[in-house]
């Protein structure tokens, strides 16, 4: 077995190839002056490679996935296992409108074309329960973070009340709270655009209690943002946040500290400041479970 990995996903990838004791070699990758794409990898490969890589920005990442397993394979892979903790393209569910392209289930099908497994961890499935209705494959595993995060949460706070900021998060912080026995309530919220929210607090007593809001993932950090607002102005004062996907696109990251956050935390899923909450082991033992 090899891990091959991607150049953003090196580090955590070599604590991965370290916990399972395999080798490691890195994807050699360019990129042209019009954005294309180069792409080297090591001449000879094993039978089973796994290749590592973290899927935000995807528009360029799926095609140098594309270029990455189509060489393996010509080189003579013959099981192909996709670590991908931040899977990207799982929103789109449905056609909200007539001639919509329902993108989770195209880019699923893409990737169950180019590989036998597939890993991730707190994949946004919303309206399918399982991650091989997106990616038709056996092998289509949904890992979650939460005792990673509970763990954490436990270090840090003696306690605290978790907030999911709407009905989609509920998945992750009911689960959260249950393993640590923190309280956790859910907000209501409706994107009116990719930068405005509306949100409604739980009638939850929420002042003289430090909060934590948890969500599977940070884009515009709008919804974070939006919580942490509310969360002031009903008289809480020290509020945190847990992310697994650190994407924080453009000024996000600015926005949720403008707002008054303390602390904002996130999984390495993602190489970000904030991340600090390690999934090594959690992709080890999802790996030795299918090999
Ligand atoms: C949405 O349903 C997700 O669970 C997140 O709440 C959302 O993607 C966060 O996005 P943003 O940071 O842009 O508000």
């Amino acid at each position: 077995m090899l891990i091959l990995a991607f150049p953003d996903y090196l580090s955590q990838a070599q604590r991965l190839a370290d916990r399972l004791n395999a080798p490691l070699a890195e994807v050699i990758l360019h990129h042209f002056p019009d954005r294309e794409s180069f792409i080297r990898l090591p001449p000879s490969l094993t039978e089973h490679v796994i290749v590592c890589r973290s899927l935000n920005q995807p528009n360029d990442k799926l095609i140098e996935l594309l270029l990455c397993a189509r060489t393996a394979r010509e080189l003579g892979a013959r099981r192909l296992t996709l670590v991908a903790p931040y899977l990207c393209y799982m929103r789109q569910d449905f056609a909200n409108q007539p001639g919509v392209a329902v993108s989770q289930r195209i880019i699923g099908k893409l990737l169950a074309g180019l590989f036998d497994d597939v890993l991730t961890v707190d994949p946004h499935l919303h309206r399918i329960s399982s991650l091989n209705q997106a990616i038709p494959i056996k092998n289509a595993i949904s890992l979650t973070a939460a005792d990673e995060i509970g763990l954490f949460l436990k270090q840090k706070l003696d306690y605290a009340l978790l907030l999911g900021p709407d009905s989609e998060s509920e998945q992750w912080v009911a689960t959260i709270a249950n393993k640590i026995g923190f309280d956790y309530c859910i907000a209501h919220k409706e994107r009116r655009g990719d930068k405005q929210i509306e949100m409604t607090l739980p009638d939850n007593s929420l002042s003289n209690k430090p909060i934590v809001i948890i969500d599977d993932m940070a884009s515009t950090g709008r919804t974070l943002g939006k919580a942490t607002r509310l969360l002031q102005a009903a008289g809480a004062f020290d509020i945190y946040a847990v992310v697994t996907h650190a994407l924080f696109c453009d000024d996000a990251e600015a926005h949720i500290l403008q707002a008054g956050i303390k602390a904002i935390w996130s999984t390495d899923s993602i190489d970000h400041a904030t991340s600090c909450i390690e999934l090594d082991g959690l992709l080890a033992d999802g790996i030795k479970a299918i090999i």
